[in-house]
């Protein structure tokens, strides 16, 4: 597949200004220097052991979740397709995040206004599926225009727990036919359709899953993960991965870990 290119976004202006998910506590801030260094420690891991290569998005003052750039939207061979955030509190970064993919040339295609889609944040890849999460964030009727845009199947997946709010708080693509995640964050029937189509699934535990181990940064045979999950770094290694661990605590405190604050480009 060769070196896989992600964007990402200093923290400068991060902080917990606004509460839109069971993570965030304006009472519970983020340390500005802490948050700094796990980002810039993340960046090396990915850059350093992830081989990945990786554009910057100017921060942006006044968009403290700008540093989530897997909420952009979804890239896939040169197209984007933005994201239509839920919350209004978010919505200023979408020209933000739109500006920088026009610059590079992207070709934009939207989805109609009316309804909501988080982006990579909600759409992730396993083997030759798309999956795609539902209802607390995206709205399921983004679904088909993904596929059409894409020409890609899209297998919806309905989200049930307010904690577990975006799909790759709960799920984590690992190879062509694996992928990790906390069965209890999906209706039944999304259940049903993971166990379908994903032939080798690794369950992540209550614990695990509250440390945010289905977010992490997977590039071939290596993943960089929250500290604290102790057993899927464990698994993981059993499977053959290199598997890196570092503290997001800070990023922990908006409901976002490793792979929030990353977009693949390619
Ligand atoms: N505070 C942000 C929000 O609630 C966190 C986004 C995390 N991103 C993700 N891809 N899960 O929207």
């Amino acid at each position: 597949m060769g070196t896989r290119r992600i964007l990402m976004c200093p923290p400068d202006y991060y902080g917990i200004e606004y509460e839109i998910n069971p993570w965030m506590s304006r009472s519970r801030q983020a340390d500005p220097e802490a948050a700094r260094r796990q980002w810039e420690s993340l960046f090396d891991l990915l850059q350093g052991r992830l081989g990945l290569r990786i554009s910057l998005l100017a921060p942006m003052k006044g968009l403290p979740d700008l540093v989530f750039t897997a909420n952009a939207g979804l890239v896939r061979r040169g197209t984007f397709i933005p994201s239509h955030f839920r919350h209004p509190e978010r919505r200023g970064e979408s020209p933000v995040f739109r500006g920088w993919f026009e610059e590079e040339g992207y070709e934009i295609r939207s989805l109609p206004r009316n309804l909501y889609f988080e982006g990579e944040g909600d759409v992730l890849r396993v083997g030759g599926d798309l999956f795609a999460g539902y209802r607390i964030r995206s709205d399921i009727r983004t679904h088909a225009g993904v596929g059409e845009i894409l020409e890609e199947r899209v297998l919806s997946l309905e989200l049930t727990d307010p904690r577990f709010y975006h799909l790759d708080t709960c799920f984590c693509p690992l190879a062509e036919d694996a992928a990790a995640y906390y069965p209890p964050a999906f209706d039944p029937y999304a259940r049903r359709v993971i166990e379908a189509h994903v032939p080798r699934r690794v369950e992540v535990s209550p614990e695990e899953a509250m440390r945010f181990a289905c977010n992490a940064v997977v590039a071939e045979r290596k993943a960089v993960i929250n500290t604290g999950c102790e057993n899927l770094k464990t698994t993981l290694r059993g499977m053959g991965y290199e598997v890196w661990e570092t503290d997001l605590s800070e990023f922990i405190k908006a409901g976002g870990a490793a792979k929030c604050l990353v977009l693949f480009l390619d």
